[in-house]
């Protein structure tokens, strides 16, 4: 086998193998509707689009300097961080990154050695398990309880402490069970992180996305030995509807910084300059546009999560944040469709996809075997229209 270990050990993400079997067989003619991807259906707001023209125009297109970011938009974040989240960081404490997967990459880089285990409470983000096998690492999987709305309680972590532990992957508001920590429970989390001097890798791309009134937290405000601790990432992707730009940004202590600019000073140089020009205009312009996405993903979720409990055997609770249900179907493991038995989510998911023609993403891709993530960050009439096939499909199982 020519490839290294590492990468053996790798898997592809399931959710991309399902969007591109969703992909294939919209390309055979079968109306298919995915809701398997995490990408908002709005086009990027057009000052941010114009910001990125006039960088074209005016020439802003060779290498930059800093490769950790252009000064304007390393500035820019240190404010929205002081602004949004309370942390205080200079321009050495933040990066700029191709992404916030690439932002959690780095950090993964820079601090995980070969033997270290990194803990991931379920359900993750399919590519936390990934990104430290890539360096060596081992990750550490702790299932949550549904009682405790599928987040890691300050019991669970500890107990899944060893002496090789460095690192904590959290991800608020989660993708995919829409969970959203409250203060006193990242402050519980930090106080055992900060006792046994553990890294806590706080995702929080999906910061902009919280209903119901509920608030988004960063763990690193709880206390300074937390931030000293936190490697807080964040993007442009989710929020201004920016997936394609890839920008995303890292907030943490210079020494952590300095590593993580190491690495992809050594790898890609620096994010697109164009893209750069743009995000100082997603961060610093007008944010109307945040808030008329996130107000349309709220309609869509309550109609989502009442059609899916309106499905019998289906249970679904309302997500807090991000743009997911994540709805238990075991109700559906064992029923018939034909001669074939649908064991589990991969199986249900596999049906619903060829019968239903409806792309959702199977629980066991996260790590929880009952559930099956399903987008909402697509419009109502496809919603609709994918809820009643859903409906009908299940309605047919024996
Ligand atoms: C939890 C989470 N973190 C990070 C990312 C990656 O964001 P970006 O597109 O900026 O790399 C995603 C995208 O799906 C995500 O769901």
């Amino acid at each position: 086998m020519p490839l290294s270990h590492n990468v053996q050990r790798v898997q592809p993400s399931v959710t991309m193998q399902i969007s591109a079997k969703a992909a294939q067989m919209k390309r055979d003619g079968i109306d298919v509707i995915a809701l398997s991807a995490g990408e908002p259906d709005f086009d990027t707001p057009q000052n941010i689009k114009d910001a990125g023209i006039r960088a074209i125009e005016e020439g802003f297109t060779k290498y930059t300097t800093p490769g950790s970011g252009i000064i304007e938009l390393k500035e820019a974040i240190c404010r929205k961080f002081d602004r949004d989240n309370g942390l205080v960081y200079n321009t050495d404490e933040v990066i700029v990154n191709s992404g916030a997967k690439h932002s959690l990459f780095l950090a993964v880089a820079a601090l995980i050695n070969p033997g270290d285990e990194v803990i991931i409470p379920t359900p993750y983000w399919v590519t936390y398990i990934e990104q430290p096998r890539l360096v060596g690492g081992e990750p550490v999987i702790v299932e949550t309880r549904v009682e405790n709305g599928l987040k890691l309680t300050p019991d669970e972590f500890r107990q899944a402490i060893t002496p090789r532990t460095r690192m904590l992957f959290l991800c608020s508001p989660s993708n995919p069970s829409g969970s959203v920590y409250a203060r006193e429970e990242l402050e519980s989390l930090a106080a055992v992180a900060v006792e046994h001097g553990i890294y806590v890798l706080s995702d929080e791309i999906y910061e902009k996305l919280v209903y119901d009134g509920v608030e988004h937290h960063s763990i690193a405000a709880c206390s300074p030995e937390a931030k000293a601790l936190s490697i807080v990432v964040n993007g442009v992707s989710k929020a201004y509807s920016m997936t394609g730009w890839r920008i995303g940004y890292t907030g943490a202590s210079e020494e952590i910084i300095a590593g993580m600019n190491k690495v992809q000073s050594q790898e890609i140089s620096h994010p697109s300059s164009i893209s750069q020009k743009a995000a100082v205009e997603a961060l610093e312009g007008p944010q109307e546009s945040v808030e008329v996405m996130r107000q349309a993903f709220d309609e869509r979720r309550r109609y989502m999560v009442e059609r899916l409990n309106a499905i019998e055997g289906i249970e679904c609770t309302l997500p807090k944040g991000a743009f997911y249900a994540y709805p238990d179907v075991t109700a559906y493991y064992g029923r018939r469709a034909g001669d074939r038995v649908l064991a589990d989510s991969v199986a249900l998911c596999e049906y619903l996809l060829t019968e239903g023609k409806v792309a959702c993403v199977p629980g066991a891709g996260f790590g929880t075997h009952q559930h099956m993530r399903i987008s909402y960050a697509t419009s109502m009439e496809l919603i609709e229209a994918a809820m009643d096939r859903v409906e009908a499909a299940l309605g047919a199982l024996k």
